[in-house]
């Protein structure tokens, strides 16, 4: 039995994880599903239980320390042992740095509690029994976590510090056995950027990126997936990324000029 700690289950690409990790494990599996909204989680939850894998749920806010600690203490009490650690809890936030008030400007805080700190603290608490079984890690950064996006600038600088804190703890788990799987998305159709900040730290409610081109949820969780099983490094998912990466060493004013190109016109800076 293999058991997987999955965070930010309870929709978009964490809970198509979820489902594709039950369908292929089946019986093998026991999901431990987290996210805030218990109503979702357990619908997913019982997704997998028609697959035949085993799932709880935890309804818990990443971005409380104390819950991360408690996420793992749970995992571990109910099966024992913890294989995989899926990170992939996540906010998006779309202003231009201009437009943010400086009475606003805490919610770039918040950003960071949730898509850096929350991954830490799971880590942090699940490292242990990722050694004893020389387990996965996985943590779910973005393009916008490779390169820099206009507009995206808090939501940039959390997932460049996620990948940081990642890729160093990759090098320093290497003896230990366990394995650092950064995934790397460019658009992916869910409603993240809908859910994410606006300038006041209020749901957006609408996207600033082009949609027409995004990735379907099933594709990223397979990509993710596919990575976590191989033990790669990293999975970075589309040719605009894999270019984006390289020109940004030789050309970095066309990578500039692909990444604005990446937004919606009435949201380009002036
Ligand atoms: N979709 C894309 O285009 C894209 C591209 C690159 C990277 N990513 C990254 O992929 C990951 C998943 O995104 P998604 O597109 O699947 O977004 P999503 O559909 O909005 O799902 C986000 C998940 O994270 C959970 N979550 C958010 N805040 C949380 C918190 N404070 N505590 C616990 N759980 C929390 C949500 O659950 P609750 O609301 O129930 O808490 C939900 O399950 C994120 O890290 C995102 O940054 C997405």
């Amino acid at each position: 039995m293999k058991t997987f700690v999955i965070t930010g289950a309870s929709d978009g690409i964490g809970a198509e994880i979820a489902r594709q990790l039950a369908a292929t494990h089946r019986v093998e599996a026991a999901l431990v599903l987290a996210g805030r909204s218990q109503e979702k989680l357990d619908a997913v939850a019982a997704q997998c239980a028609r697959s035949g894998a085993q799932a709880i749920t935890v309804a818990m806010d990443v971005s409380i320390e104390a819950q991360c600690r408690d996420l793992i203490a749970r995992a571990v009490g109910k099966f024992g042992r913890i294989d995989a650690l899926v990170n992939n809890a996540g906010l998006s936030a779309h202003a231009l740095f201009e437009d943010v008030r400086a009475e606003d400007l805490h919610w770039y805080e918040s950003l960071m509690r949730v898509n850096l700190w929350g991954a830490v603290w799971c880590t942090h608490a699940a490292l242990p029994h990722l050694k004893q079984s020389r387990g996965r890690i996985v943590a779910v950064s973005s393009l916008a976590g490779l390169v820099g996006v206009p507009g995206r600038n808090a939501y940039s600088a959390t997932k460049f510090a996620l990948a940081g804190f990642f890729e160093a703890l990759r090098a320093e788990l290497k003896g230990a056995g366990v394995s650092v799987t950064l995934a790397y998305p460019g658009v992916v159709a869910t409603q993240t950027r809908h859910r994410g900040y606006d300038a006041k730290g209020e749901a957006a409610g609408r996207s600033g990126l082009k949609e027409e081109d995004a990735m379907s949820v099933e594709e990223c969780a397979r990509l993710i997936i596919r990575g976590m099983d191989a033990r790669k490094r990293e999975v970075v998912m589309t040719a605009r990324g894999k270019l984006g990466r390289f020109l940004k060493l030789l050309a970095p004013g066309v990578v500039e000029n692909m990444a604005l190109a990446a937004l919606k016109d009435e949201m380009k800076p002036n």
